[in-house]
């Protein structure tokens, strides 16, 4: 009989049968599905495994601290904590197209994947968070026309591995269950989806590092808030963004000049369609005057009411 116990024992049995001696390495972003697969490597293979975490900063606040935390002190794993931050913002400088910005993040992330690769000698097995309904996806092609998503896929060839996909029969509800099990924390396990580029794509045109700091912090306070509301869990995804203009305002008597925040909820079953959360007026009044008065460079917020269609989920 099918429980999770038992496919957790079978796929360890397994990876071990396919591995044997020999090395693995693993992207580790941090997302449900890298994290799960993961700790499902580590329970089988232990120090085998080299987990590397690219921090190319558009991560949100407080995420590499937990994947340092979960996997480093946590679980014990070999983790290989790699700190591009400025390396992709400097790549990025300028760059205002949303298209071009996604290529730069997938492009640059292969590149600082690689030489994290090529500097473990004789690894034959790369590890990948593959799950059922990403196979469904790249056998029908539909759902990437809109825009280039981002994941770890293309893999320089030279660098010839193995893949060890533990989680490729798995839906995503299973996949948490397995995280749960596996002893991951609720916090990454039920965490809402959130792009590869990240932080970039809500940071809109040219991405500067102080508007990149008023998502990080805007994103930071919207969650707490939907957190304290019960709301976490409750709506499918939520998140600031920052636009590349700015307004005038008053504080404490005084003109500014400074960046709007617009503040997004929304639900989905597919991600194909979405509608816009019926948010209480008085949080978003709280979340309102915490970003206004907490968050550098900001003077206002506004809510997205617009749904999927006409506009996207994210705003790039
Ligand atoms: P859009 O904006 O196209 O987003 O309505 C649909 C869902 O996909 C997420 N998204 C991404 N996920 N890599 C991902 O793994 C990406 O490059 C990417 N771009 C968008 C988005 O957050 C939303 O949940």
């Amino acid at each position: 009989n099918w429980t999770m116990d038992n496919f957790i024992a079978d796929q360890v049995e397994l990876i071990r049968r396919q591995v044997g001696d020999q090395k693995v390495l693993l992207a580790l972003s941090g997302g449900v599905d890298s994290s799960v697969v993961a700790a499902l490597l580590i329970k089988a293979i232990g120090k085998q495994l080299t987990c590397v975490h690219v921090n190319h900063g558009l991560l949100r606040k407080g995420e590499p601290e937990q994947v340092i935390e979960v996997f480093r002190h946590q679980m014990d794993a070999n983790l290989v904590y790699v700190d591009a931050v400025d390396r992709f913002l400097d790549k990025l400088a300028g760059v205002d197209d949303p298209e071009r910005k996604r290529k730069i993040i997938g492009a640059e992330f292969i590149r600082v994947f690689e030489e994290e690769a090529r500097k473990l000698d004789g690894i034959r097995f790369l590890g990948q968070g593959t799950i059922y309904p990403d196979i469904i996806e790249s056998g029908t092609k539909t759902v990437k026309a809109v825009k280039s998503h981002h994941n770890v896929g293309g893999l320089p060839e030279d660098l010839d591995f193995a893949l060890v996909e533990p989680l490729k029969m798995l839906f995503k509800d299973e996949v948490r269950a397995c995280g749960k099990a596996l002893g991951l924390p609720d916090s990454m396990v039920y965490r809402q989806p959130f792009p590869g580029p990240g932080l970039g794509v809500r940071c809109l045109g040219a991405i500067t590092r102080d508007r990149l700091e008023a998502v990080r912090e805007s994103d930071a306070i919207l969650r707490e808030e939907f957190a304290n509301a019960g709301l976490e869990g409750k709506v499918w995804q939520y998140f600031t963004v920052v636009p590349d203009f700015k307004s005038v305002g008053v504080r404490d008597g005084v003109r500014t000049f400074d960046w709007p925040v617009i503040l997004r909820a929304v639900n989905t079953v597919d991600a194909m369609t979405a509608t816009v959360e019926d948010v209480p007026f008085s949080l978003l009044q709280r979340i309102t005057r915490r970003i206004t008065s907490e968050v550098a460079g900001v003077n206002r917020c506004l809510y997205d009411l617009t749904p999927k269609p006409s506009g996207t989920i994210e705003w790039e």
